[in-house]
């Protein structure tokens, strides 16, 4: 098992330490507010390599490179008005940009897949300061082997890569739950490339503009890293439920009991109050629960898709993906 620093009760430790192994071009997992990160140094191609070994994740996917404030983020990639206007408003926080990589960044085309545009994302708490430390970008993809749930806690984290790294930052479960909102502006219009934790309706109402969906964008799966199946539970996923079948786990939303729930092997509920912040917080670690119940299949009651509900309509039907 890898080494867990708490970060709450020890903070100056943990940052010293997560330094000390990225210098050594090693990752670090470390908590975000979204997922938990498998960070490493964004300029060295040996520790970006580890990542996706790590992961077991193909080479063609672009990692996120994460930066302490939007003045790092200005030296690394080229800001449009609009960009500016809702980095401004939004980081910290679950939002990352794809924007135009500057010519003279030291960010390795590794950790961009050869791209000539790369992710950028400011996060909360203590990745910031960590970031502020380390002084130079960190790629972080989530911590789990690709496909499957992403981490919310350092204790998912160490069951599923625990033997693979040497330390993991804990600062409790993640608070927004959902991997961050992946936006790029192109000519003038807002593109969203992936919903996530960041509500859309919120970057509406700053910019007036219209966020535009894939469909309507008319593009092609423009992050690669939207892969039908992913965020996979290992037993098989149901949606829309409207009842349960002996064997099966319950997953349901807004309190609301389903017939046959007693013939479960476990019920839990995203938000009995029908907060879908709530839901979104607790999305991942009811999978993990109910993975771990022996259950044949998860069943899912419906979620609505209203605001934070996209994003997670869109992680449902990812778990519920068929498998290659
Ligand atoms: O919340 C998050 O974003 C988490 C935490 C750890 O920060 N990170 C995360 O990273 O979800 P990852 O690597 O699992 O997801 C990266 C997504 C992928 O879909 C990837 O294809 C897309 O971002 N992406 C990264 N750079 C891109 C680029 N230059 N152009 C298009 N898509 C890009
Ligand atoms: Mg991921």
């Amino acid at each position: 098992m890898a080494e867990v620093v708490d970060t709450i009760t020890h903070p100056e430790e943990a940052i010293r330490r997560a330094c000390e192994v990225l210098s050594r071009g090693l990752p670090v997992a470390i908590p975000t507010e979204t997922v938990y990160g498998l960070s490493a140094d964004a300029t060295n191609p040996e520790a970006i390599g580890r990542i996706y070994e790590t992961k077991g994740r193909p080479r063609f996917n672009p990692l996120i490179c994460h930066m302490a404030d939007l003045e790092m983020a200005e030296q690394h990639a080229v800001f449009d008005p609009i960009s500016r206007k809702i980095a401004e408003a939004f980081w910290p926080g679950p939002l990352t940009l794809v924007l135009p990589v500057r010519k003279d960044t030291p960010i390795h085309p590794l950790a961009r897949a050869g791209l000539d545009t790369v992710g950028i994302r400011v996060p909360t708490g203590i990745a910031g300061r960590l970031l502020a430390a380390f002084d130079r970008p960190l790629a972080a993809p989530s911590a789990n082997t690709s496909g499957r749930i992403s981490p919310t806690s350092a204790e998912h984290v160490n069951a599923d890569l625990g033997e693979k790294i040497e330390l993991i930052l804990d600062a409790g479960p993640a608070s927004v739950g959902l991997e961050s909102t992946i936006l790029k502006v192109v000519d003038g219009a807002i593109h969203l490339l992936r919903p996530g934790g960041l509500n859309v309706a919120d970057v509406e109402a700053l910019t007036g503009l219209v966020v535009l969906r894939p469909a309507s964008a008319g593009a092609t799966i423009e992050a690669p890293g939207m892969l039908a199946s992913h965020y996979a539970p290992s037993t098989g996923v149901r949606l829309n439920a409207t009842d349960v079948t002996p064997g099966e786990a319950l997953i349901r939303f807004g309190g609301t009991p389903l017939p046959g729930e007693d013939k479960a092997t476990i019920v839990l509920d995203l938000s009995p109050g029908s907060d879908l912040r709530e839901a979104a917080a607790n999305l991942f670690g009811h999978m993990q629960k109910a993975d771990a119940s022996g259950a044949r299949c998860i069943a899912f009651a419906p979620v609505p898709a209203t605001g934070l509900g996209e994003a997670i309509n869109d992680r449902l039907e990812r778990a519920a993906a068929p498998r290659n």
